[in-house]
């Protein structure tokens, strides 16, 4: 296993007998148990619902302290890459294992551009969804259809044919994410442009018209680049999970990510940050104060959570959610919008959560996704549109997983299992006897 470490064993006892298992220690002090072998030695498997416990990887893209809240991709920490970076650095470093020179920079940027625009036949497609067909269900089909559109793809993880297969999709779900959007609002789509940047083609692409010659706000893309970096990785996430597993099958890069799209979608996962606004509003309509909406979260028998707050890694506050949090208010102060009631309710609902005993016995903080929510909303992306953006930003990583665990030789097919806790062996009943 690549930089992990042997440290010792663990006795498991069973029946009286004795069974040893390797310990392990990866490059940040992360320990495990080496498990591998459990149930050719022992004949038992582990029961581990959520895989709460489980390392499913030797991983060297992203290291994660939830305790202390410390993100690092590829080693650097998220602050200094989200202070410093454009998204398409951070993208190159999760899959590259390196910062890009100048010229390598050019020649991303140079491909990036060169594949922007998508076949003309797959705009068809567009039109054959319902108006208020969700972005992210378009997403993840023309996805997995590129696959179809460009056979040409490569499996191969040599560096300059995979580069195009990457690129190609780095800079193609770009485009059809703003297509989707346009397609929600009946308007025309507006083409990629080699004159922009990455994060001002998608504002153009999502708010220019025929009509309307859109200027593009250096803040505002300032904010989309840096909420996209933080989204860029964060190891083995249920997404990520997804696009592993799928790609473990022998699925090719397109069909995995188009996969880790639907599990992105879930509003416990990706979908928070469409959720925390949805629940704002519904505090905001119903007149509800904040307070109410905060013990109708803590109600054992209610349906409700606080959106937003609450991750499975981190027990301290988020740190991307701090970088969120004063890119959201240097945002706002710029769009003079710091009097939005739904952004009032939710700085009310932050404070009030970090005092009360509730959230802080079960180490509950705000997520990445209680601040972009928040901002999307100001910067005029609607709601159904903001865990695409996620998407996007979270696509470098799960390329970089996918890429990984093809280039793993201890990964095998992703195939966990279970106890049995059905029906014991009973007699078949013929029909007429039932
Ligand atoms: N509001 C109220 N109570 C909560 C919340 C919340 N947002 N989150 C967790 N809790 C409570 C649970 O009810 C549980 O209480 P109990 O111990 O009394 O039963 C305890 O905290 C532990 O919660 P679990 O659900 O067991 O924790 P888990 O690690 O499985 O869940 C999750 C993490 C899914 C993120 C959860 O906190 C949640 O649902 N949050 C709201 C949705 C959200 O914001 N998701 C985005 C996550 S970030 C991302 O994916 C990018």
């Amino acid at each position: 296993m690549k930089n992990v470490k042997d440290i010792g064993s663990a006795e498991l006892i069973i029946d009286d007998k004795v069974f040893n298992f390797s310990l392990i220690e990866g490059s940040m002090g992360e320990k495990a148990v080496d498990l591998s072998t459990l149930r050719r030695e022992t004949g038992l498997v582990t029961y581990d619902v959520g895989l709460v416990n489980s390392g499913i990887a030797a991983s060297d893209i992203t290291f994660v302290d939830g305790e202390k809240g410390i993100l690092l991709y590829r080693g650097y920490k998220v602050e200094d890459l989200a202070l410093n970076c454009m998204f398409l650095e951070v993208a190159y470093l999760l899959i590259f294992k390196k910062l890009p020179t100048v010229d390598e920079r050019k020649y991303f940027s140079k491909l990036m551009n060169l594949n922007s625009m998508i076949h003309e036949d797959i705009k068809n497609f567009f039109s054959t969804y319902p108006e208020h067909a969700h972005p992210m269900a378009i997403l993840s089909a023309m996805v997995v259809s590129l696959s179809s559109f460009y056979p040409e793809i490569s499996d191969d993880t040599h560096k300059e044919p995979f580069l195009h297969t990457v690129t190609m999709l780095l800079s193609k779900m770009r485009t059809i994410a703003a297509f989707s959007y346009k397609k929600s609002i009946g308007q025309p789509f507006v083409y990629p442009s080699y004159k922009y940047r990455y994060c001002e083609n998608f504002l153009n692409m999502m708010f220019a018209s025929p009509v309307d010659d859109y200027q593009i706000d250096p803040v505002l893309e300032r904010a989309l680049n840096t909420f996209l970096i933080l989204h860029a990785d964060h190891e083995q996430n249920c997404s990520t999970t997804v696009v592993r597993t799928v790609g473990s099958s022998g699925a090719n890069l397109y069909a995995s990510v188009s996969a880790g799209i639907c599990a992105l979608w879930g509003p416990l996962h990706g979908g928070a940050n469409q959720a925390v606004i949805e629940m704002l509003e519904e505090i905001y309509k119903g007149g509800m104060k904040p307070q109410e909406a905060i013990e109708l979260a803590k109600r054992k028998n209610s349906k409700m959570r606080l959106m937003g707050f609450g991750h499975r890694i981190y027990k301290t506050y988020d740190p991307r959610a701090k970088i969120a949090k004063s890119t959201c208010e240097t945002l706002l102060k710029h769009l003079k919008k710091n009097n939005d009631p739904l952004l009032d309710i939710a700085m009310e609902l932050e404070e009030r959560a970090l005092r009360d005993p509730y959230f802080q016995d079960r180490n509950l903080y705000p997520n990445v996704d209680f601040f972009t929510g928040v901002a999307y909303r100001a910067m005029g992306i609607p709601t159904n549109m903001f865990t695409v953006i996620f998407a996007i930003g979270r696509l470098p990583g799960w390329i970089a997983h996918w890429l990984e665990m093809k280039t793993d030789p201890d990964q095998k097919l992703m195939r966990p299992r279970q106890i049995y806790a059905g029906e014991p062996l009973r007699d078949f009943v013929p029909v007429e006897k039932r």
